[in-house]
């Protein structure tokens, strides 16, 4: 039988575009429109269904993201954390949290990406299937040089990964969103710094490419895939939830509405979780979810 499931969620990183909203307070903290960021990464590999994760951040970030997401109970989840001291590369999240993620398949997901659109939780879940090799995504960006970029050939397999390339092969850029095998680990382990001293994520996908063993899920415009990087873009990203939430009526990225659509809480839990809430708007949409689901 394949090993089960682990989501690694990154929450680390200096957030040093975002001076001075960073100065203080964790990235992955920050309003997008109505929610913490980490709400929109944390929810995405949700509908994948996942319920365990590993969540790094710095040591002095930790605290607040404990107090927002607790043990994860709440949302019938399960949450451990690992402290990684110094920023090393998207990589170096599997080494932090090697504990907690030997003996698992791994979902990594970036906390400040989301991704939003019909017919993302199908994909997320296809991705759930991959027994060995890694999957992931690429995406048509008008800039890829921004990203990590995958070229693939007419059958859809990857035949480059770069990363940030000045002069890319292709428009697909690759979505912080990643499933990998368990041998994620060793690969992980084995991994040399790049020229700019990180350990990149772009390097693992290489080697799984290398050996045969990557595919690449190709998502077209039916799916909006946003990050908070810049000031810009964390603005653009709340303002796109905002659109979408008040013409629709429906959250995005709501933990407690997911976790009662996902089956992962019962009625009574959902209930109660609604009770708990302050009373606010949130709390204002959980109630009418209560009434109508
Ligand atoms: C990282 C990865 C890059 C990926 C991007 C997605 O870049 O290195 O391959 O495309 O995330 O958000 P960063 O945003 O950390 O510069």
């Amino acid at each position: 039988m394949a090993a089960p499931w682990k989501g690694l969620i990154l929450a680390g990183g200096t957030g040093s575009r975002l001076y001075p909203l960073t100065h203080a307070v964790n990235k992955h903290l920050l309003p997008v429109y109505d929610k913490p960021m980490i709400y929109y990464p944390l929810t995405t590999l949700m509908l994948a269904g996942l319920r365990d994760f590993v969540i790094v951040s710095s040591p002095d970030s930790l605290s607040q993201i404990k107090a927002l997401l607790g043990d994860g109970s709440q949302w019938g989840l399960s949450f451990a954390y690992a402290a990684q001291d110094r920023p090393g590369g998207i990589a170096e999240g599997f080494r932090v949290a090697a504990n907690e993620l030997a003996g698992h398949r791994v979902a990594l997901i970036l906390g400040d990406n989301i991704f939003y659109g019909d017919g993302l939780s199908k994909r997320v879940q296809q991705a759930t299937q991959l027994e060995t090799g890694a999957t992931i995504f690429g995406y048509e960006v008008a800039d890829p040089s921004a990203f990590g970029v995958v070229e693939v050939d007419e059958t859809g397999k990857a035949v480059s990964l770069e990363e940030k390339p000045r002069k890319p092969k292709s428009s697909h850029a690759v979505p912080g969103l990643y499933f990998y095998d368990e041998s994620v680990l060793d690969m992980a382990w084995d991994l040399k710094p790049s020229a700019r001293g990180e350990l990149e994520i772009t390097d693992i996908n290489r080697a799984y490419m290398e050996r045969g063993d990557l595919n690449v899920m190709l998502i077209g415009r039916g799916i909006a895939w946003l990050d908070g990087g810049t000031h810009a873009d964390l603005f653009e990203a709340s303002q796109f939830i905002k659109v979408v939430e008040e013409r629709t009526g429906l959250k995005v990225a709501c933990p407690e509405e997911i976790a009662y659509r996902m089956q992962f809480i019962d009625r009574a839990q959902f209930a109660e979780l609604v009770d708990e809430s302050p009373k606010t708007d949130y709390q204002r949409y959980l109630k009418r979810l209560l009434k109508s689901l």
